[in-house]
């Protein structure tokens, strides 16, 4: 009987504490966000889409047909370029939202992601192939980082 009793006060404080947490992490808006989608598929539909248009529009390809530059040639193509480097930079702010948002190093990736997609942006809007390949690096870094701790741990497969 009282060990139950210490243990449902100590859910409650754990709980307590987690809704304390998230709380604070809350961007102070002043409005209400409601999130659509999963984080799996944020990821999926949002930043792997947006991310590979980056990466295939970056560096070089290698093969025995020679070398291929992958960097735009046309303005179209640049702009496409330059929409998914400003929707990636975006989707920083969205992986932060309550809901989403895993607590402090969490959304200090997530404002990585931001900083690499402006450097996108930014290579994109000058037309830079070399500052966009780099930032292409820069994103990949920041997916990586941030799944060895988030993902890898919660990882069955
Ligand atoms: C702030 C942390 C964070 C960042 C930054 C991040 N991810 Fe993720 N990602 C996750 C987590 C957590 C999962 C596992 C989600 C789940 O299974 O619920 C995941 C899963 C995924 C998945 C698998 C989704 C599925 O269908 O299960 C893909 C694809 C993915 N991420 C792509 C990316 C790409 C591309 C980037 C960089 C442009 C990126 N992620 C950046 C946290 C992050």
């Amino acid at each position: 009987m009282m060990s139950r009793a210490i243990f449902s006060s100590l859910a409650a404080l754990l709980l307590l504490a987690g809704c304390g947490g998230q709380q604070q992490d809350a961007p102070e808006t002043g409005v209400s966000q409601r999130t659509v989608v999963t984080t799996a598929e944020t990821m999926e539909w949002i930043l792997e889409p947006q991310a590979d248009v980056i990466w295939d529009n970056a560096g070089f390809i290698i093969d025995a047909q020679g070398e291929t530059d992958l960097a735009p040639t046309t303005d179209d193509a640049w702009n496409r370029v330059v929409y998914a480097a400003a929707t990636l930079s975006e989707a920083g702010n969205l992986l932060m939202l309550p809901g989403r948002s895993a607590g402090a190093d969490w959304n200090e990736y997530a404002a990585g992601l931001t900083a690499a997609g402006k450097g996108a942006l930014d290579a994109a809007l000058r037309r830079d192939a070399d500052a966009l390949f780099d930032a292409g690096g820069n994103i990949y870094q920041v997916c990586r980082a941030c799944h060895n701790q988030y993902w890898a741990e919660g990882r069955r497969d």
